[in-house]
């Protein structure tokens, strides 16, 4: 594999995704050999500057947050040549002209015609304008070379998500859209695929025969922060459900691909999404947890409740924890719950997908010779700690029949010694192959919100009247303890030391 010439233009150059995310992932890129000999890095935005004021803001994002650290002087000057700047009006004509002429320019010094990839850094009330202002000024008509790539969140709901998929497929190929879920650029989500597809192993097993509930829980300390403005519109359903969470568990219970082929693989998560058994009223009420964190201590410090962060309605019904109880009506996972949940200031920030297998069929030990009987479990860690573990049983070694659950451990520091790229790395060399395998197609996008519309339109409906209900610091509220025991199991989270 190779990338070609490319020229990205980024909308929203001197925004916070650019300089945490974008520019350290671009210049990894080049770092590792990734880029082609001709790309250029076009920043845009209102405010005014040079280009060189604009190649020193990328250089400290870089600096601050690109995993190789700080710059290397000679890369990076090898590098920022690469990188110019445009002040721009998204609403304005002229922008696309300049655009189109910096398009130009570059194709004719390289005496080829480059690809151009549109990143979309921006609110999403800009995309329709933006789009629509590139195709007037006729630059996405290449459908081969030109792409865009859009973050997060696609549309507000259903209508809205059905809206935009409407707008772009009336400028842009499918294969053209590049819809960024960052989660699945990890590395760990990715192997997800590798583990049950490159191995005989699990496969027979993955099913409902065998399998007994799969829990997928990702938790974050942090709060809101400053995004308060676009939090208190979105909440844990909208924010984390609809897209991270509901795109693990397609990859979960997804069936096998015959193919790696984007499409291939993106229509058997799509199978996935259809064959949710929709909500009704009464799941909503039985399945659907929601909680909202109040003020409390974390790790010595005294932190705000959500209400009192800043841009949150201090008697606010958005819901920074959902836990929901999901089913999947296909012959693979008929009867088998998956428990999904999300929340900030939690205790821990974890990521982790537990898969428990059923019990033994009778048990041949006395019940004094088990510790604690633990049913296999296979435990996905997909950050801090990246790892899989085999939970099984064994017998401790000593003079009598003890047993104790043990982990059979795969774990990536321990096993490789280079450091996993970042996501974004990942997400924007598959852009310049032009591989959409790990983007969100648009049927996807629609069925994830068809899913969980039942639970927004009755969660936006009625007040919680037991806001907030969760401190910060905990697991969340007690409601999300209680919809899972109720069918006899619990909440599983993985020591951060690794030790039980
Ligand atoms: C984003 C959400 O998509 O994912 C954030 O908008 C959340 O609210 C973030 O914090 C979590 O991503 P990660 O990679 O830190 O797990």
């Amino acid at each position: 594999t190779h990338t070609e010439p490319t020229i990205f233009i980024i909308f929203g150059g001197t925004g916070d995704l650019n300089m945490r995310k974008l520019a350290p992932a671009l210049y990894n890129l080049y770092l590792d050999g990734w880029l082609p000999e001709n790309f250029a890095i076009i920043g845009t935005g209102r405010t005014k500057f040079t280009d060189e004021a604009y190649q020193e803001k990328l250089l400290e994002g870089i600096n601050s947050f690109s995993r190789s650290g700080k710059a290397d002087k000679k890369k990076w000057d090898e590098f920022s040549k690469h990188v110019a700047y445009q002040v721009s009006d998204i609403k304005d004509s002229e922008t696309y002209k300049e655009f189109g002429g910096k398009i130009e320019g570059y194709n004719k010094e390289w005496k080829t015609k480059a690809n151009v990839i549109y990143y979309l850094a921006v609110s999403p009330n800009f995309f329709p304008i933006i789009a629509s202002n590139l195709a007037k000024a006729k630059l996405t008509e290449d459908t081969k070379r030109v792409r865009i790539v859009i973050e997060k969140p696609f549309g507000h709901d259903l209508d809205s998500a059905k809206e935009l998929n409407k707008l772009l497929a009336n400028i842009f190929d499918e294969r053209q859209i590049y819809r960024i879920d960052h989660y699945l650029g990890k590395e760990t989500v990715q192997n997800i695929m590798a583990f049950r597809f490159a191995n005989s192993l699990f496969e027979p097993l993955w099913n409902r025969n065998y399998i007994e509930h799969v829990q997928i829980s990702v938790t974050e300390q942090l709060g809101v922060e400053d995004r308060g403005d676009y939090y208190e519109g979105s909440g844990a359903l909208r924010d984390m459900i609809q897209n991270h969470l509901l795109q693990l568990l397609c990859l979960v219970a997804m069936e096998t691909p015959i193919s790696f082929d984007s499409d291939e693989v993106r229509n058997r998560k799509v199978e996935v999404l259809r064959a949710m058994r929709p909500f009704s009223a009464d799941d909503v009420r039985n399945s659907a947890v929601r909680g909202q964190y109040a003020k409390g201590w974390m790790e010595g410090k005294e932190v705000p409740g959500y209400r009192e962060e800043s841009n949150v309605d201090p008697e606010s019904n958005t819901e920074t924890f959902a836990a929901i109880k999901f089913f999947i009506d296909n012959w693979r996972w008929q009867g088998i719950p998956f428990y999904l949940r999300t929340g900030k200031r939690m205790h821990q920030s974890a990521s982790v997908i537990t898969i428990q297998f059923k019990d033994v069929p009778h048990r041949v030990f006395p019940s004094e010779s088990s510790e604690s009987w633990q049913q296999n479990r296979l435990i996905i860690s997909i950050q801090p700690e990246m790892s899989i573990r085999l939970q099984v049983q064994a017998k401790r070694p000593g003079l009598d029949m003890v047993l104790n659950a043990v982990d059979m451990v795969f774990d990536y520091k321990g096993t490789y010694t280079n450091q996993a790229p970042e996501a974004y790395e990942t997400l924007l060399l598959d852009t310049m192959l032009g591989d959409q395998t790990l983007f969100m197609r648009g049927d996807q996008v629609e069925s994830a919100w068809e899913l969980i519309m039942p639970i927004l339109n009755a969660w936006q409906r009625k007040k919680s009247l037991s806001f907030p209900n969760y401190s910060a610091d905990s697991w969340g509220p007690e409601n999300a303890e209680a919809l899972i025991a109720r069918d006899g199991f619990h909440w599983f989270t993985l020591p951060l030391n690794g030790k039980k």
